[in-house]
């Protein structure tokens, strides 16, 4: 497995791979990295003669100056979970490689990027829509792979890939979670233990949700209402954000019919603010 700081030298070691043939795949991460990055590793492995994993805790998607700061960093873990998984570039920029001097171009994924934790989080998606697109020019994959934990982040890359006829194929990953049902997060480390334990009510309210959708609900309010009972339950949650969505393209729903489904929660327990969902098909 190589390492690379420079976007030259990554460029360069990648347009041999390209000039032999061979299909590369890239996943991006921001590091801390565990078993749900690491099933985006894996897959990537399977599908593509090359795989480049990047590690970049990327300031331009912090709103807040405090998080950024506390974003947790293990590099050498993470170096060696990348290899166990099969990487073969890891790339590892600092912020002025890929923010030069001068730098103007943001990339802003609107309306999509402006709703739901859009919402909660103001210029998040520019953000991360405008790495993206950076990494995106500078590996020039055939494949690039994303949690679908992250379901907004995954729909507006989709969108941004489509609308700038970005030549690469955007694949989903299903999310990884603890035995109890709490989805893998880097900013878990940060919950105390009282607070890891109140955090499974999120993965019970969307399991609860999709339930009740799959056995023919077919009331959203009802759905909303009954998660909302399970998680102001817990004492610890303080509800954020509750959406059911239509999962191709996060259109606002009247009612439940036929079409793919995706509920969203976001609740702030203790220092962090949880993220998590679950597709449905009524
Ligand atoms: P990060 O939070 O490090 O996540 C990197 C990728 O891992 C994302 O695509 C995310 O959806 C996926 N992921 C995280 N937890 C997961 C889990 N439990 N199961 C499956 N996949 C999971 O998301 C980002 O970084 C950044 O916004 C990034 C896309 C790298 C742009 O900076």
């Amino acid at each position: 497995m190589q390492q690379h700081t420079s976007i030259r030298d990554l460029r360069s070691h990648l347009a041999r791979e390209r000039q032999a043939g061979r299909t590369i795949g890239v996943v991006p991460t921001m590091g801390a990295l565990h078993a749900g990055h690491e099933a985006l590793i894996r897959e990537a492995r399977a599908a593509n003669d090359v795989v480049v994993v990047s590690i970049f805790v990327n300031p331009t998607q912090f709103g807040d100056a405090q998080d950024l700061a506390h974003y947790p960093r293990t590099l050498e873990k993470d170096l060696a979970l990348c290899e166990a998984a099969g990487a073969d570039h890891v790339f590892l920029p600092d912020v002025a490689e890929m923010y030069g001097a001068g730098e103007q171009t943001k990339i802003t994924v609107s309306p999509l990027g402006e709703d739901l934790i859009g919402t909660l989080r103001p210029g998040h998606f520019t953000g991360v829509a405008t790495v993206v697109a950076k990494l995106l020019n500078i590996v020039q994959p055939s494949r690039a792979y994303f949690g679908r934990k992250d379901f907004q982040q995954l729909t507006i890359i989709r969108r941004m890939v489509a609308d700038l006829f970005i030549p690469v194929e955007i694949v989903g990953v299903a999310t990884v979670r603890d035995a109890d049902g709490l989805a893998l997060s880097s900013r878990n480390a940060r919950l105390s233990e009282r607070e890891r334990a109140a955090s499974v009510v999120l993965s019970q309210a969307l399991f609860k949700g999709a339930a009740m959708i799959e056995a023919g609900e077919t009331s959203l309010q009802a759905v909303a209402e009954s998660m909302r009972r399970r998680i102001e339950a817990e004492p610890l949650a303080d509800l954020r954000s509750l959406d059911i969505r239509e999962a191709a393209t996060l259109g606002e729903l009247t009612t439940i019919g036929s079409q793919a489904l995706v509920i969203l929660v976001t609740a702030q327990i203790g220092p962090v603010l949880l993220i998590d969902q679950r597709e449905a098909v009524p």
